[in-house]
């Protein structure tokens, strides 16, 4: 039988019932507090729900409510009102927010270091403390540097700043201290508070239930899994004589924001794609649609929401590769079938042959940030002496290396930056992204197709800690404004590749332990 248990919630009382549920489920989908997110639940893993509990931060989706009965909880919303500004402004004047799914998070663990009287000059700290979490967007330099400007950050935006933003990641984008705090408008922050949840029954369907909670148990969801076995890129080298080979594994796109949709009956379903493009790996999501039926099915406004390990054997990922060129530009690349992406190569590299081989696995797509093009493009590129430039199918363009001691330099030319910020934040993430897949990155996929790796620690995404300087240059012009991620993606990517010596396999031999750490 549940017993009543008392908490405090951002000073407010909250009464809710002792039953299994965690402290997340409780300030979600009870005290209505949408600002704090949920990037991997119940796998304690992104830090996305970091909450304080008694001025300490914690992770709230693996906090059962009954361990903190009488205590105070704060979120970023119960923070005083010119704390959060402080933050706002840091996050903003930085570029240490893009889509904002994980920065609540951050800034309750930052507040922990701030409590404890850590300087904010010390950088170590805030990459050591940032080591509880996952951000995909901003590549983690802008981030340390909102700790760094708490207190003296104005939040100033140029007006160009969100058309920047959703240019770079390719849909609507805010941009501004609401988006740090929370408030950028993610699909399930704006679901009615009586709407129906739906999660997917491991089976084809989908369980629908009064709470996510109740879903997940009708669904038998467990806890995500990662594995300690090392598989070898899928695709065989096609045979050849080559003066450059590549193989690639399957990588996770690793957006923070798992898949979500909701609907009222008879009405317009939201986009998973609300705030922040998941570098393509929702453009075919199918919860907008099963939101509308399900809506409609049951007359009552539905959540449909996927769990991290849902959108890790669902999501599409990046084609696979393995390549052969020769030194005069001709070669083979073998790429795992997927529509739109022979043209994708072709039109970077035409010397190449282009061989679409059945590969065993989740699914694929030529929507993910760059596939096929940029692999194309690298191999390429990888038979010049010196770094060249990269031009995206868009027409942003990127330079870049990377120096002996491991730090990055990016020069960038996207016509007017619109907002020098924002643009450099979006280099940095993307910067950060290619250098992470070029030497750490790598999803567990056995030779049956069956993904071993469901916990987003798993992926190999390169932590804060480990991730070494990278400078940005922009060469502005008052061209027509066009996106530049893509190029520095590209461009990182090879110089990265050519630092380590053109080694056949990716990842490279890893820079940091982060895969199975
Ligand atoms: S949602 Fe709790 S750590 Fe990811
Ligand atoms: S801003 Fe960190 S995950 Fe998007």
């Amino acid at each position: 039988m549940s017993e009543p248990l008392e908490l405090t919630v951002d000073g407010v009382p909250v009464t809710v019932l002792d039953d299994s549920a965690t402290l997340l489920d409780v300030l979600r989908d009870v005290a209505g507090v949408r600002s704090v997110k949920d990037g991997c639940s119940p796998q304690g893993q992104c830090g996305c729900c970091t909450v304080l509990v008694d001025g300490q931060p914690r992770v709230s989706c693996v906090t059962p409510v009954r361990r903190v009965r009488g205590r105070s909880v704060t979120t970023v919303d119960g923070l005083p009102d010119d704390v959060s500004a402080a933050w706002g402004a840091a996050f903003t004047a930085t570029g240490g927010s893009q889509c904002g799914f994980c920065t609540p998070g951050i800034i309750c663990r930052f507040e922990g270091l701030r409590a404890k009287g850590v300087p904010h000059d010390d950088r170590e700290a805030a990459s050591s403390a940032l080591l509880a979490h996952l951000c995909r967007c901003t590549g983690w330099q802008p981030i340390v540097d909102a700790w760094v400007a708490f207190g003296t950050a104005e939040p100033t935006l140029a007006e160009g700043a969100a058309a920047r933003a959703a240019l770079e990641s390719g849909s609507p984008q805010a941009v501004g201290p609401h988006v740090a705090l929370g408030r950028g408008g993610f699909a399930d922050d704006t679901a009615p508070a009586d709407a129906l949840v739906a999660v997917p029954d491991g089976d084809d369907g989908w369980a629908v239930a009064e709470s996510r909670a109740e879903a997940l148990r009708i669904a038998g969801k467990v806890q995500g899994r990662r594995t300690t076995a090392d598989f070898a890129p899928p695709i065989e080298l096609p045979p050849g004589d080559w003066h450059r080979a590549l193989r690639t594994s399957w990588v996770e796109p690793g957006y923070l924001e798992t898949d979500a949709a909701w609907c009222a009956p008879g009405g317009e379903p939201t986009s998973p794609l609300e705030n922040g493009g998941a570098f393509g790996g929702k453009v075919t999501s199918e919860v907008s649609a099963v939101a509308r039926r399900l809506a409609d099915e049951h007359g009552r406004p539905v959540r449909v929401l996927y769990s991290r390990e849902d959108t890790v054997r669902r999501g599409p990922k990046r084609p696979p590769i393995a390549a052969g060129i020769r030194r005069d530009g001709t070669g083979t690349i073998r790429v795992a079938r997927t529509q739109g992406i022979a043209d994708a190569i072709r039109a970077v590299a035409p010397g190449l042959t282009v061989e679409e081989v059945d590969v065993a696995g989740p699914p694929t797509s030529a929507d993910i940030r760059g596939a096929g093009w940029v692999e194309a493009a690298v191999l390429v590129a990888s038979l010049a002496d010196e770094p060249g430039w990269f031009t995206a199918p868009g027409g942003g363009s990127a330079r870049a290396a990377v120096a002996a001691d491991g730090s990055v330099s990016v020069t960038v030319r996207g016509g007017d930056p619109l907002d020098e910020t924002v643009l450099r934040s979006y280099c940095t993430g993307a910067a950060h992204m290619a250098l992470s897949w070029v030497t750490s990155e790598s999803l567990g996929v056995d030779e049956g197709g069956e993904i071993h790796d469901l916990t987003v620690r798993s992926f190999g995404i390169l932590r804060a800690v480990d991730t070494p300087p990278i400078q940005v240059t922009i060469e502005p012009s008052a061209d027509t404004p066009v996106a530049v991620g893509d190029a520095v993606f590209a461009a990182v990517a090879e110089a990265a590749w050519r630092a380590a010596g053109h080694p056949t396999l990716w990842p490279v031999a890893a820079v940091s332990d982060t895969r199975h750490g």
